[in-house]
């Protein structure tokens, strides 16, 4: 079962899975990430041949961190949509830049919604078994002291004021959840770290670290994100958090042989947080 809380705090119920019915007999969740699967509309099949069906057997739910379509098309959705409805798990997703490619993105989330039973998170939080994920698609503008400034032009201003409501977004959805175990799910890197292997000239386009600012603010257990493709497979914030890119050329060529790209990772399942860190941290 997803529960997703968004604009109006609408709840969805997704039961896909067997295992989640067994939700509270386990104390971990095993969460499957991958990003920048591009489907185009002869991409039919893709995420078997990727990922193979024993991975996702292991796994109690799938994440997808955007460009999940090559040009953000309705046909491009559909062929993914219907490899996703063969997905017996929860699925989690956010769009990326190659999704808004051809002003369609409404209808991509629609049919993948509808079709493919992903809850498409931006700005919003949902719930897997006692896990949290807030997502959103995030941003460029750069990294630390150069991170770029709204100064200048319009055009300047406008591009720093999208990353800013990207953070927002990001912000609004973690402070909503009270799970112990909180992930962030993005396209765009909120570190430099795993960005790190693409060439220096195109960093400011591929994140921000007006990202990390509310990762750290609200101690997420760990952040995945895609967008990538030559970047580093994991990273840290200045926190500390974990960070990982899971875009698919970044798993195929770092994971060893042999194994499926997507990147699996076990978090504690309780519905509650004990010790009552949900909120945000104070200094
Ligand atoms: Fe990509
Ligand atoms: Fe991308």
């Amino acid at each position: 079962m997803i529960q997703a809380s968004g604009h109006g705090g609408a709840v969805e119920h997704a039961d896909r899975s067997a295992k989640a019915e067994r939700a509270g007999a386990t104390s971990l969740v095993r969460v499957a990430a991958v990003g920048d699967l591009h489907y185009t509309r002869t991409s039919q099949g893709l995420l078997e041949r990727a990922l193979g069906g024993d991975v996702l057997s292991r796994a109690d739910v799938l994440v997808l961190c955007g460009d999940l379509t090559d040009y953000g098309l309705p046909e491009e959705a559909r062929a993914l949509a219907k490899d996703l409805s063969g997905v017996k798990l929860p699925i989690i997703a956010v769009l990326g830049n190659h999704d808004h490619e051809s002003g369609q993105a409404e209808a991509v989330v629609e049919i993948l919604r509808d079709t493919g039973g992903v809850t498409v998170l931006d700005g919003e939080s949902c719930e897997v078994r006692g896990v949290g994920f807030a997502g959103a698609k995030g941003f460029g503008g750069g990294f630390g002291r150069r991170v770029l400034e709204p100064w200048g032009e319009p055009a300047i201003k406008r591009f720093v004021q999208d990353a800013l409501d990207e953070a927002l977004k990001l912000e609004r959805a973690l402070s909503r959840l009270r799970t112990r175990s909180r992930v962030a799910v993005l396209h765009y890197a909120p570190i430099k770290g795993t960005v790190e292997g693409e060439s220096l000239e195109i960093y400011p386009f591929l994140g921000s670290s007006r990202l990390e600012e509310p990762i750290n603010r609200f101690r997420a257990s760990l952040v995945f994100h895609g967008h990538c493709h030559h970047g580093t497979p994991e990273g840290r914030t200045t926190a500390g958090i974990p960070v990982y890119n899971v875009a698919l050329p970044v798993l195929r060529r770092t994971l060893s042989d042999g194994a499926p790209p997507v990147r699996l990772v076990e978090l504690p399942a309780d519905e509650a947080d004990p010790r009552g860190q949900g909120g945000p941290a104070r200094a």
